[in-house]
């Protein structure tokens, strides 16, 4: 859904909440409204608009249809506490990634996928997130940066290696020299949506639900050293439609992992 929304503070801010929600105003191209202690709905009402981002001094918000999109580290603390215990993330095991290695996510979403990519590539290693829907982009860029509740120091350097894109990612890989990264990643809007993800039911409201399209494969091909993985249902049809003619993942898990190596690319 493309809402039309507007940027105002929170009741409580002050210049710094004023100062960030006039930036985001500006780049997202919507208007900056003064709070004036009205609440979500009215604003809704006074400005004929479906949505509103918040910047108050605990976080950045969208408020839409009566829910809140704010940013959170989600799944990724448990996954990362996983893998250093020595469990098999299936996405992980899906890119083959290891410390070092280049990894373009293109499907950022809230990024949880991404942080957990980027703490098994580590410092030497890279993470690109790139996310089409501006408001996811800036939730999740300002999430990165802000995020402090309980996190640890591997989270937060997790967090802060992760480089957010707005853009779309089929434009953004024409741009892209070939093999320049190891992995290219595909997370996109399940076809038939999982009703039990609570994670992912807010995000609903801001993203793109576009399939992903065989051009976005076949560049993604290009651009991948070793991998091109995608997460989808097992039983929507997404992988044989696109190419992935390998599928990893639980054995009791409606998700799975499809990938596309590379000619010569190591296991
Ligand atoms: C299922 S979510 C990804 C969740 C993410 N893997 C995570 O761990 O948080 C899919 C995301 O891909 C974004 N998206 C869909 N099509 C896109 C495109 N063509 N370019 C960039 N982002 C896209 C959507 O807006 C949405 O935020």
């Amino acid at each position: 859904m493309q809402a039309t929304y507007v940027v105002t503070t929170g009741h409580r801010s002050g210049a710094p909440e004023l100062e960030l929600a006039a930036r985001l105003s500006l780049w997202l191209g919507v208007p900056l409204v003064p709070r004036r202690g009205l609440s979500i709905p009215a604003l809704i009402n006074k400005y004929k608009i479906s949505g509103v981002l918040v910047v108050s001094n605990r976080r950045v918000s969208f408020f839409c249809n009566g829910e809140e999109l704010f940013w959170h580290p989600s799944m990724a603390k448990l996954r990362i506490k996983e893998i250093k215990a020595g469990k098999t993330d299936w996405m992980i095991e899906a890119m083959g990634l290891q410390p070092g290695g280049w990894v373009l996510d293109c499907t950022l979403g809230l990024g949880t996928d991404a942080i957990v990519a980027s703490f098994v590539v580590g410092n030497q290693g890279r993470v690109v997130g790139v996310e089409s829907s501006p408001v996811l982009a800036v939730l999740v860029q300002h999430g990165l940066k802000t995020y402090r509740d309980h996190v640890s120091r591997e989270l937060l350097a997790a967090m802060a290696r992760i480089e957010v894109v707005c853009a779309d990612h089929l434009s953004y890989l024409k741009n892209l020299a070939s093999e320049s990264f190891d992995v290219v990643y595909f997370d996109p809007m399940f076809r038939k949506p999982l009703q039990k993800s609570k994670a992912i039911g807010p995000v609903r409201l801001v993203a793109n639900p576009a399939p992903l399209s065989i051009q976005a494969v076949e560049e993604a091909i290009r651009v991948a050293r070793r991998r091109v993985v995608m997460k989808e249902t097992r039983d929507s049809g997404e992988f044989a439609r696109l190419g992935f003619t390998r599928v990893l993942g639980g054995k009791y898990s409606p998700v799975a992992y499809g990938i596309i190596e590379k000619k010569g690319g190591t296991d």
